[in-house]
């Protein structure tokens, strides 16, 4: 029998990275995709040594051409798609004041605000796009997002970085709703503060304790809702 399929955004490193390697620990063939080869080869060979069942493919979230020829790639190759994770994201807002991607609202350049959601939340965009209709019953569509994109606890800074995971979270719902019919179960989830290149080394959390409700989420059987806001495999507030 065929191993079920799964796809992971921004894959070459971080929350990525460990999502593929958990998800093909469950039994799936992963691909890896990778906005640049290098990075992406690297973690490929990484897992391979491992015996992983992975591979590479170049993807960069902003680029629609790369995003349709994922699609066609994977319809000829294996014709569905079990389990995507929208993972690639940026927060290109430092912390210094003043500067063009300064994280104050109130100067910020709105062309920094676009960069994010173009990544953020059009990236997740494209690729549901071109996947979600190879998508089985059962399927699953994993958006990772994060607490600073709650309405509900909705704080100072970062606007760009806020606004582009709420957004995504809009996304979430909307794709639920669209895809009820065909049982494809789409959900948001919040990894908490973790340490990678994004959270920093100051974060809270490992990189396996960040990607246990993603996986939770993509594979469980347990797991039966959809349209939901996820952290610790407990829902949370939009
Ligand atoms: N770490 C945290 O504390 C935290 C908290 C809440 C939410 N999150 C979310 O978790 C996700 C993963 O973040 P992380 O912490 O693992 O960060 P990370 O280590 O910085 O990894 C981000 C990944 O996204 C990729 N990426 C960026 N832009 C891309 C594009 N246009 N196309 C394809 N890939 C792209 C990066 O590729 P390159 O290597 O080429 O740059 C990298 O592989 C993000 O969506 C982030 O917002 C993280």
């Amino acid at each position: 029998m065929q191993a079920k399929i799964a796809v992971v955004t921004g894959a070459n490193r971080g929350l990525g990275l460990a999502s593929c390697r958990a998800l093909s620990d469950a039994g799936y063939h992963v691909i890896l995709c990778a906005r640049d080869s290098e990075p992406g080869v690297q973690a490929v060979e990484t897992l391979q040594q491992e015996k992983r069942s992975v591979e590479l493919r170049v993807v960069d979230v902003n680029r629609a051409e790369q995003v349709k020829d994922l699609g066609r790639y994977i319809r000829e190759n294996y014709g569905r798609v079990d389990v995507l994770i929208n993972n690639a994201g940026i927060n290109i807002e430092s912390r210094q004041a003043g500067g063009e991607r300064s994280a104050n609202p109130l100067i910020v350049s709105p062309m920094t605000v676009m960069e994010t959601l173009n990544t953020n939340t059009l990236g997740a965009l494209r690729m549901i796009q071109a996947l979600a209709l190879m998508m089985p019953e059962g399927g699953r569509i994993v958006n990772v997002s994060s607490g600073m994109g709650q309405l509900s606890e909705m704080d100072g800074g970062w606007l760009g970085y806020r606004l582009s995971k709420t957004a995504l979270n809009s996304l979430t719902r909307v794709f639920a709703k669209e895809l009820e019919e065909r049982s494809i179960l789409v959900n948001s989830v919040c990894p908490g503060w973790v340490r990678t290149d994004l959270g920093g080394e100051q974060a809270s959390r490992s990189i396996e304790e960040g990607i246990d409700t993603i996986i939770w989420l993509a594979t469980d059987p347990e797991v039966t809702e959809s349209g939901a806001f996820w952290r610790d495999r407990a829902k949370i507030d939009w």
